[in-house]
């Protein structure tokens, strides 16, 4: 029973301090964060006393986050999720204390945010003939006010939706609505039916891209109040597109460009400054190449992911001045099959709970060399997740490794302990999400 809840001045905002006592809990707060978390805690406590009815222990639990980001990202554009899907999603979210929520709405696959004035984005890009060859017509698209109160629903429990438009690769779907939009139109374009990334990037000489992003840019002003987009800019072979293409060529010619880095830096100013007259900055997947290139500014927020380049990685974005999120391919990606035996889709590396346990967000690094990390985020691809059950059941139990990763400072953490919590918290997954890891193991 909570007895009583109130603020507290000496409490940083996203700090909480739980009282224990045998007649109910006490709990204080440093601002509305820290009493979203510290009824988390006591939700968690509730659970183990209807497992435990000797009860839970008396005392004091004070607690605040070792990062302010602790995000997931999950994948509708390579499999629709429903909006009340991703509800239950997000309730485990808050159940874990995450507070950021990625939301890819656009790849080859599919594009699930509707654009006034775009209608073929419904009619043809939400839709592809199949998947992997399975015969089956898939299909999705959000409406506005899904999206909205999606957005409201995070927001009751502390967790701030970020869109996702990759730009300015990883778009056959949009070009299978308005081949116009790219250097080699091809009217006959469909939406990929299979995995891996297309070359299929956007030409940024074209007025009508422009006049495009401008109302998807619109549209996300309108839905998502966060001040943040997420531009992608993984995975954009520039040398098969934009290199070879005439107004491309002819562009750079003009200016002095030497190569299509410098045409790509522009590229993402402009797209940064579309974004920047609704008041939201981006933030990027880090790719190498580009930050040779000087693609990133001083201030920005990128993502490490790449298998194993995170720990040179850090270094670099230390000295570019850039912040950093650890999505670490070799712990976060969370559609990784996590037991040997699993299926692996044909290359994806097992990746067990204690390999994404033992992710230590600072690599063991010292402060100064790591300030600049804000946080962690578990990535759940969804090329082969075609249903809630399957993104839980890959998601989780890594996700709780991945939350702890992000909340709890390396001294107070070890992988003996996670796994004695992690045998209550599978009881309490069952219970409450009414989410059964066995039963849904046929979905592998
Ligand atoms: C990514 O996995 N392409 C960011």
């Amino acid at each position: 029973k909570l007895l009583s809840d109130q603020e507290a001045p000496s409490l940083e905002t996203d700090a909480y301090r739980l009282t224990v006592t045998p007649q109910g809990a006490h709990l204080a707060s440093g601002g509305r964060e820290g009493r979203i978390y510290g009824l988390a805690t006591l939700r968690q406590l509730r659970d183990q006393l209807a497992e435990q009815p000797e009860g839970i222990p008396c005392g004091i639990i004070t607690d605040k986050p070792r990062y302010p980001w602790r995000g997931l990202m999950v994948d509708p554009a390579r499999h629709f999720i429903p909006a009340a899907d991703l509800k239950k999603f997000v309730d485990m979210m808050a159940y874990y204390k995450f507070n950021k929520l990625q939301i890819h709405l656009t790849d080859d696959q599919g594009w699930r945010l509707p654009v006034p004035g775009y209608p073929k984005l419904k009619s043809i890009a939400s839709r592809r003939e199949e998947s992997f060859e399975d015969g089956i017509p898939h299909e999705g698209m959000y409406t506005k006010q899904e999206l909205k109160e999606l957005v409201a629903y995070c927001a009751a429990r502390g967790i701030e939706v970020i869109p996702e438009i990759d730009v300015p690769g990883h778009n056959q779907a949009l070009h299978a609505a308005y081949p116009e939009f790219f250097c080699f139109p091809k009217p006959d374009m469909n939406v990929r039916t299979t995995a891996g990334n297309s070359k299929e990037l956007v030409c940024p000489q074209k007025p009508e891209v422009w006049k495009f992003y401008a109302a998807v840019f619109k549209e996300l002003k309108d839905i998502f109040p966060s001040g943040i987009v997420h531009l992608g800019g993984d995975e954009a072979p520039l040398e098969k597109t934009w290199a070879k293409c005439p107004l491309s060529i002819q562009y750079r010619e003009q200016k002095g460009m030497k190569d299509v880095h410098e045409e790509l830096k522009e590229f993402i100013k402009k797209m940064s400054s579309l974004l920047a007259v609704h008041g939201k900055r981006i933030q990027l997947w880090y790719e190498k190449p580009w930050a040779r290139a000087n693609i990133y500014n001083k201030g920005d927020t990128v993502f490490t992911w790449r298998m194993g380049l995170t720990p040179s990685t850090i270094t670099e974005t230390k000295k570019q001045g850039l912040s950093l999120i650890i999505a670490a391919g070799e712990h976060c990606y969370l559609d990784y099959p996590q037991l040997p035996g699993q299926n692996n889709r044909g290359w994806m590396p097992t990746t067990t709970l204690e390999q994404s346990y033992r992710l230590d967000p600072a690599y063991g690094r010292p402060e100064k060399e790591t300030n600049h990390i804000i946080g962690v985020q578990g990535t759940v691809w969804g090329e082969h997740l075609p249903s809630l059950n399957h993104i839980l059941y890959r998601a989780y139990p890594r996700a709780c490794a991945i939350a702890e990763a992000g909340w709890s400072p390396m001294s107070v953490r070890s992988w003996e302990n996670f796994r004695r919590k992690l045998a209550d918290h599978r009881q309490f997954i069952l219970k409450r999400f009414n989410y059964d890891m066995e039963r849904t193991k046929e979905n592998e």
